[in-house]
């Protein structure tokens, strides 16, 4: 086996995919259809040919429109399943799901609709093919941290159904620190922390995520090749970035995949991940993102192995998953 045979063939988590972004055009106007919601695009061929961003800003203006189909918890379930079995069929066995509830909740929509559709589609995802996955609630960084703190409340009657919490939407102009109350908030609840840094932001939001939010891992992150400090930091931690290579090609933080950092930074020692972001917007799901990585930095089956052993070693699974984990990626390795 190739690089890019392993890289498609090897068992991996999945840590930075946005749930919302998994909603391909085709399940946008079923369920519009279904919920009487009406499109600004008249087909499918017209929205997708509305997916050319120049930035963050321009695609999640259109994320945004896209996520007003879900209403129900059976919407939010569908979404998830689709995502499922794409999951499956790139050899992910462990993924985490982030979901934006005040994109939902903003239009009227129950918080339990949302949670109770997520969370029936991770069940069955483990009883029928497998795949081990949790949620992963994030706030929208573009609104208040008292809108943060209200979302936090309204979601924990549901708090066995999500592991954690992030930090996404608009970077530039909301750094880290405008969300340090909620995160030690969310931290005293035992809850995971995450949070978007060093998209289209500096080095500095990433110190913030770290010293401010106490994250246990950083999404992105790219922005790290920028500071050397940041670099040797990240090298001793091991603190993991959730890198999307794929969506950095998108939004134009980088202009080729051949210029992309993530190379540089594995050679470094970062514990860096390979994930899909938003696949349906971003032109791939795990293995497009892998094999087009594999391909533009000419990585190495070495580079392959060890970037799906970073994504389990940044999971938040139990030890004893892990280790079965493992297991399964190192038969596949050694062939
Ligand atoms: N960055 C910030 N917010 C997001 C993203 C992203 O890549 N995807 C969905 N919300
Ligand atoms: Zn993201």
């Amino acid at each position: 086996m190739n690089a890019i045979e392993l890289a498609r063939a090897i068992p991996k988590a999945e840590l930075h995919i946005h749930i919302e972004g998994s909603l391909e055009p085709e399940l946008i106007f079923q369920l519009a259809q279904r919920n009487g919601v009406a499109l600004s695009y008249p087909s499918v061929e017209a929205l997708r040919a509305a997916y050319a961003f120049t930035d963050l800003q321009s695609f999640l203006d259109i994320y945004y429109a896209g996520a007003s189909v879900l209403l129900q918890p059976q919407d939010f379930h569908d979404m998830a399943w689709a995502y499922f079995l794409r999951a499956k069929a790139d050899n992910v066995i462990h993924t985490e799901l982030f979901f934006d509830p005040q994109t939902h909740t903003a239009r009227g929509v129950p918080m339990a609709s949302v949670i109770d559709g997520l969370s029936g589609a991770c069940q069955k995802a483990e009883a029928e093919l497998g795949i081990s996955s949790a949620l992963i609630l994030c706030f929208l960084r573009h609104l208040s941290e008292e809108d943060a703190f209200a979302t936090l409340q309204a979601a924990l009657p549901y708090r066995e159904h999500f592991i954690g919490v992030g930090l996404d939407s608009s970077e530039l102009g909301h750094p880290p620190e405008k969300f340090e109350r909620v995160f030690a908030r969310c931290r005293e609840l035992g809850l995971k922390v995450v949070a978007h840094a060093g998209e289209e932001g500096p080095p500095e939001y990433m110190w913030q995520a770290i010293d401010l939010l106490k994250v246990q891992r950083i999404d992105h992150g790219v922005a790290a090749l920028q500071d050397p400090l940041l670099m040797a930091e990240l090298a001793h931690t091991r603190l993991p970035l959730t890198v999307c290579p794929l969506s950095n090609l998108k939004l134009c933080v980088v202009n080729d995949l051949r210029d992309h950092g993530l190379k540089t930074m594995l050679d470094a020692g970062l514990c860096v991940t390979i994930n899909s972001d938003d696949p349906a917007y971003f032109g791939g799901y795990m293995n497009a993102n892998f094999e087009q990585t594999v391909a533009a930095l000419q990585l190495s089956r070495e580079d392959v192995v060890q970037l799906a052993k970073n994504s389990f070693e940044a999971s938040f699974i139990s030890d004893q998953r892990r280790a079965a984990c493992m297991a399964q990626l190192r038969a596949v390795a050694s062939t």
